[in-house]
């Protein structure tokens, strides 16, 4: 990356609101899903530079619990992009240790993407140079809503006492549990809103805002993001004086 390597921080967790793509076709007159096509070409090099870099967990929005409002055949190109996305790139992420994993609401998928998302998992489960989460019908909110559920449901049981529910015992019945928060948020497109991405997990994230739409964004942009991150003093509550003390 930038020339002083040893003065970066890299963050452990990584989260890319991947937006503007609709807006960068619309500029050449080209339809929207054009910009789908072309900013699903650029998520190869982010993936493969995260790796490099030593980042440990890589979350992209690729799809929204809202986006299931837009009209039906960009819905369906979407998805039927995600499932050749992941039927070419497969066997390079498998070779190359990046473990898959999907978190959103599956049961709105099509059970084709279905298959292809069980085949992609099943296939990276044991690797872990880098873990790549693909958010597809996924939303805080939703996720959030549905740990709830989870809890009541066990409290109905009688396993769980009211009193027993924390910021803890919440935290364990989210997804991807089991890895840091996010670091670094990051959202192409100029706009300055989360849009239902992480909510809980970006508690404490560092949020980087570029106006470059998804279909222009580089390894170069990436850096300038990292590089960013990594000028932050991260003080979780506490006095600059603490954490640098
Ligand atoms: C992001 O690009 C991709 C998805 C939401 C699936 P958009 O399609 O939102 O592009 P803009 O924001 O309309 O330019
Ligand atoms: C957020 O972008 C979702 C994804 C990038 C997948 P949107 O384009 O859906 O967000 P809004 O509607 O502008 O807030
Ligand atoms: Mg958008």
């Amino acid at each position: 990356m930038p020339e002083q390597s040893d003065h970066i921080q890299i963050p452990r967790h990584v989260a890319i609101v991947m937006d503007g793509n609709g807006r960068w076709a619309r500029q050449r007159g080209r339809p929207r899903t054009y910009g789908h096509k072309v900013g699903s070409s650029k998520v190869h090099d982010i993936v493969e530079e995260s790796k490099e870099l030593g980042i440990e967990v890589l979350t992209l929005f690729a799809f929204s619990s809202e986006n299931w409002k837009r009209p039906k055949s960009e819905v369906n190109f979407l998805m039927e992009l995600m499932i050749q996305m992941l039927k070419k790139e497969i066997r390079k992420l498998e070779e190359k240790g990046v473990q898959v994993r999907f978190i959103g609401q599956r049961e709105l998928l099509p059970e084709k993407l279905l298959k292809v998302i069980a085949d992609s998992e099943a296939r990276t489960r044991n690797n872990n140079a880098l873990i790549l989460q693909i958010a597809a019908s996924y939303g805080g909110q939703w996720d959030i809503t549905r740990a709830a559920r989870v809890l009541a449901e066990k409290v109905a049981r009688g396993e769980l006492l009211p009193e027993q529910i924390d910021e803890k015992t919440l935290a364990a019945e989210l997804a991807f549990s089991d890895l840091p928060d996010a670091d670094l948020f990051i959202r192409t497109g100029g706009e300055l809103r989360i849009s239902n991405f992480l909510l809980w997990q970006a508690a404490y994230a560092e949020f980087y805002f570029t106006d470059v739409l998804w279909p222009d964004f580089s390894v170069d942009e990436y850096h300038n993001a990292l590089r960013h991150f990594s000028g932050r003093q991260r003080r979780f509550g506490q006095t600059g004086e603490q954490v640098s003390g």
